[in-house]
């Protein structure tokens, strides 16, 4: 497999990080994942454009790299650039001797850019799948998408012992997100998702969700799911560029509506993937 580190594209043994890096001594660094579908990536912009505030808020500089010719080069020599993959995007403060301030003398950061096929149980999309809660216990900046995901890994730890796919995060009584997905549930035809804030990323797929919802004619509220409210939900759904729009059937062991994937949700999922087809198309 060929990945992409600073300026180099090279066999992924040979990709070397420094012990000094920042990025491995204090998770100081930020990623995207992008989704590719038969090469062309989806939602680029957005996740370009995400991926560059997040950069901005840790004050990382802004790295010289063309992302989207390293990621078409990346899909070209991986054979990927048909199918389903993803490119994954990482950039760190850069190498330095250890200290928690910013380092005194200018650094350059550390780029790192692999592709991935991607392979999801399609049966999960028209099944839906089981979910549990876990506490949210990030910080207060999960609106930028930093490699330190600690909470987000013993969250997901859980649910997978739980054998479930998700662990939808409840901090101070109400719902965030899931622990690498967006969560909206439905009430009486009413869609309802947290507002965009520090407590959550602003998942792309979510807002690409909220702009198919105005299309459609599904009302949106953008007000946080209270903990207490969430088993009166009709439909449950969680989002994101792997999972797309994918129903939730099943909550701790509470079963969503009938155990059935909601007729909203199914709705969201049919022109989500419907833009996808015209994406590729175009
Ligand atoms: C915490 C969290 N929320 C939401 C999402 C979904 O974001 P997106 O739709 O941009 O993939 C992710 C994706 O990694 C995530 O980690």
């Amino acid at each position: 497999m060929t990945v992409y580190l600073n300026g180099a594209y090279l066999p992924k043994e040979e990709a070397h990080i420094s012990p000094d890096d920042r990025g491995f001594l204090l998770a100081d660094g930020v990623y995207e994942v992008t989704r590719c579908y038969d090469g062309h990536l989806f939602a680029w912009d957005r996740h370009l454009t995400r991926l560059e505030r997040s950069l901005k808020e840790l004050q990382i500089q802004q790295p010289d790299v063309d992302f989207e010719a390293v990621s078409h080069a990346l899909l070209k020599q991986n054979n990927m650039d048909t199918g389903d993959a993803t490119i994954y995007l990482q950039i760190t403060r850069g190498v330095a001797p250890r200290t928690h301030a910013f380092p005194k003398i200018s650094v350059t950061p550390t780029v790192y850019a692999l592709a991935r096929t991607f392979d999801m149980n399609p049966a999960d999309w028209t099944n839906g799948v089981k979910t549990i809660t876990a506490p949210d216990m990030r910080w207060l900046r999960c609106d930028i998408k930093s490699v330190s995901l600690l909470p987000n890994v013993l969250a997901q730890q859980r649910a997978h012992e739980a054998g479930v796919e998700e662990a939808i995060l409840i901090r101070d009584g109400v719902i965030t997100e899931g622990s690498h997905t967006s969560f909206c549930g439905i009430k009486d035809g009413v869609l309802y998702t947290h507002p965009d804030s520090n407590l959550i990323l602003p998942g792309i797929t979510r807002a690409i969700v909220l702009e198919l919802c105005d299309q459609l004619n599904i009302p949106v509220k953008l007000f946080p799911i209270l903990e207490s409210k969430l088993h009166t939900l009709d439909e449950m759904m969680i989002l994101g560029t792997g999972s797309e729009v994918m129903p939730v059937i099943q909550i701790d062991n509470h079963q969503v509506g009938n155990g059935k994937p909601g007729p909203i949700t199914m709705k969201l999922q049919k022109a989500y993937k419907d833009l996808i087809t015209k994406t590729i198309a175009q």
